[in-house]
C-alpha cells in the first residue's frame, strides 16, 4: 500500500513562515514523490498555499488538508468551515477527532462521525484520528477504547468507511517525545486493521497511520511495521529538513 505521510501544523503558521516553509519543502520534496505528502495547515491559509503551489511545481504532487471539518453542511454555524469550503480550495483531506479537539473542544464519537459524514459527502478523506490516553493506557483500556472511536465512525458512514484514513495517536506520545515503540502501534494498528475488515469487504485499502512524536529518527522503524501505512506528523512537520526526512523514509 502506498504510505501516506501527513504534516498536521496545528496552529502554528504566518504568510511569511509558509513561504520559507513552501519553498524549502519545494526544493527538497521529488516532484512525484513515491507515497503520498499532505499538509494540513491552517483554514485560513488555504488560498495561500493554493497560490504558492501553482509557483512552486516541485509540490504539485503535495495534496492539502484541513485540520477540523463542520458536523454540518452549511448555515448558522458562527466560526465554523465546511466541507464545501474545504473542497472549494482544493482540499483532499481533513482530518477529524483530533485528540486536542476531543479533549479542549469536548468533540464526542458522535460528533467526529458526523464530521467524517460530512468531509465525505464532499469527495474529501477524513483522517479519523482514534488514541488512548496514559490512564487509558495504564488501565489496560487501549483496545476498547481505539475501537470505541473507530466504531461510532463505521456505523455513521457504512459502505464508505473503506474510503476513510485511520490515525492511531495515543495522546500521551503527542507532542511528548515520547513514541509508542513499534510494536505497541503495530498491535493497535492490527486491531484496528480486524475492526475495518470485519467492517466492510473493502477496508484493507484504509490507511491506518501513526501520530505521536514522529520524527526523522524513528519514522523508518515505525513505517517498517506490517500495520503502519504512514505518519501523522505535527512537531517535526514544521521544519522542511525534519519533514523531508520523513518522507524520505516512506518513499523508499
Ligand atoms: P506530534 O503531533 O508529532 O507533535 O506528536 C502529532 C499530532 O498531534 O498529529
Amino acid at each position: 500500500m502506498t504510505a501516506l505521510i501527513a504534516a498536521n501544523w496545528k496552529m502554528n503558521a504566518s504568510l511569511a513562515g509558509n513561504e520559507a516553509l513552501l519553498s524549502a519543502l519545494a526544493a527538497g520534496i521529488a516532484s512525484k514523490p513515491a507515497c503520498d505528502v499532505a499538509l494540513c495547515i491552517p483554514a485560513p491559509y488555504l488560498a495561500q498555499f493554493v497560490a504558492l503551489v501553482s509557483q512552486l511545481p516541485a509540490l504539485a504532487g503535495v495534496a492539502l488538508g484541513a485540520q477540523d471539518v463542520s458536523s454540518q453542511p452549511s448555515g448558522a454555524f458562527t466560526g465554523e468551515v465546511s466541507a464545501a469550503m474545504l473542497k472549494d480550495f482544493g482540499c483532499r483531506y481533513a482530518i477529524v477527532g483530533h485528540s486536542e479537539r476531543r479533549q479542549y473542544h469536548g468533540e464526542t464519537d458522535a460528533l467526529v462521525a458526523a464530521k467524517a459524514q460530512q468531509a465525505l459527502a464532499q469527495g474529501i478523506t477524513p483522517i479519523v484520528c482514534v488514541g488512548e490516553t496514559l490512564a487509558e493506557r495504564d488501565a489496560g483500556r487501549t483496545t476498547e477504547v481505539v475501537k470505541r472511536q473507530l466504531a461510532a465512525v463505521i456505523q455513521a458512514n457504512g459502505h464508505c468507511i473503506s474510503e476513510i484514513v485511520v490515525a492511531y495517536e495515543p495522546v500521551w506520545a503527542i507532542g511528548t517525545g515520547k513514541t509508542a515503540s513499534p510494536q505497541d502501534a503495530q498491535a493497535v494498528h492490527a486491531v484496528l486493521r480486524a475492526q475495518l475488515a470485519a467492517a466492510s469487504a473493502n477496508a484493507s485499502r484504509v490507511k491506518i497511520i501513526y501520530g505521536g512524536s514522529m520524527n526523522a529518527a524513528n519514522a523508518a522503524m515505525l513505517l517498517a511495521q506490517p500495520d503502519i501505512d504512514g505518519g501523522l506528523v505535527g512537531g517535526a512537520s514544521l521544519k522542511a529538513i525534519d519533514f523531508l526526512s520523513i518522507v524520505s523514509a516512506a518513499c523508499a
